[in-house]
């Protein structure tokens, strides 16, 4: 496997690739690897002829108030780990590599990214769709996968390529959880012990939303109530619970179509974010 850090070096690396007849797919990450991303580099592993996982923490997708300069930055342990997990190339570029200037040029995705995290990390999902852009210019993947986890970016990525007729695919993979069922996240490492143990409130949260769902309730408004319950009572700070349209994510005041429920809570230290599909025609579940 290499570890490249230059455009030019991740270019040439996929052009003898492509040369050769094989597949390109790609994971693009900010490092701090774990479990869910190994999950994708899998995935990309066993479909793909030639592996690419970029690390890069991209700043103009942070606020300026948010965790940019500490980050975790762990190349080592994420170098191993993609070796471990099939991938033939790391892309690990510096700020200087990808921004050499002044960024004057934007990709927007209209209304996908106005709501949920979108509201309350105002240009966050600018940045994301722009440092997307850049590494699919640069990469030039036949597939690109991204986790559920992010269930609005990628939506938004979804329709990003679709609108501006990126030759390429993406594919959205399951979330990966851990035992207690809290969903892998980089920012997982901020938790203390006590805020690991009350983090899984989200998922605790989405569960008993499902199975009211499940139940027959379909009120919006009672359903992120009973989850602001469960996530004040294990003493976490939403900073959002929505249940929006699977496709769309315009917010729901019934659940009479195909809905996504997603939450973002302040735990100690960290902001986590977690989400759950729910789909009202029971065959779905079966898929
Ligand atoms: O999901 C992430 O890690 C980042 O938002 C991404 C897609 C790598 C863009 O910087």
């Amino acid at each position: 496997m290499h570890v490249v850090h230059t455009i030019n070096e991740v270019r040439a690396a996929v052009a003898a690739a492509r040369k050769a007849g094989k597949t390109i797919g790609f994971v693009p990450t900010m490092g701090a690897l774990h479990a869910g991303h190994g999950s994708l580099v899998q995935k990309a592993r066993s479909e793909c002829g030639y592996v690419v996982v970029s690390i890069f923490v991209n700043p103009t997708q942070f606020g300026p108030t948010e965790d940019f300069s500490k980050y975790p930055r762990t190349l080592g342990d994420d170098t191993t780990l993609c070796a471990a997990m099939g991938a033939d190339c790391i892309f690990a570029p510096a700020v200087e590599e990808m921004y050499p200037e002044q960024n004057l040029s934007w990709v927007d995705v209209e209304k996908l990214s106005e709501g949920l995290c979108g509201a309350s990390r105002p240009g966050h999902f600018r940045g994301v769709t722009t440092v997307c852009t850049k590494l699919f210019h640069i990469v030039l993947p036949d597939i690109a996968y991204f986790g559920q986890k992010d269930a609005q970016q990628a939506a938004v990525l979804c329709r990003m390529v679709s609108d501006l007729n990126f030759p390429m695919q993406i594919k959205v993979c399951p979330i990966v959880r851990e035992a207690d069922g809290l969903a892998m996240s980089s920012r997982n490492r901020y938790l203390s012990q006590d805020d690991r143990r009350r983090a899984v409130c989200l998922y605790q949260a989405l569960c008993l939303c499902k199975q009211q769902v499940e139940k027959g309730v379909v009120s919006v408004s009672d359903l992120v109530r009973q989850i602001s319950e469960v996530l004040t009572a294990a003493g976490g700070a939403p900073d959002y619970i929505s249940i929006v349209d699977a496709k769309s994510l315009q917010p729901l005041h019934v659940i009479d179509r195909d809905a996504l429920i997603a939450i973002a809570c302040r735990v100690g230290p960290a902001r986590l974010i977690d989400n759950m599909l729910i789909f009202l025609n029971p065959l779905r579940f079966q898929l």
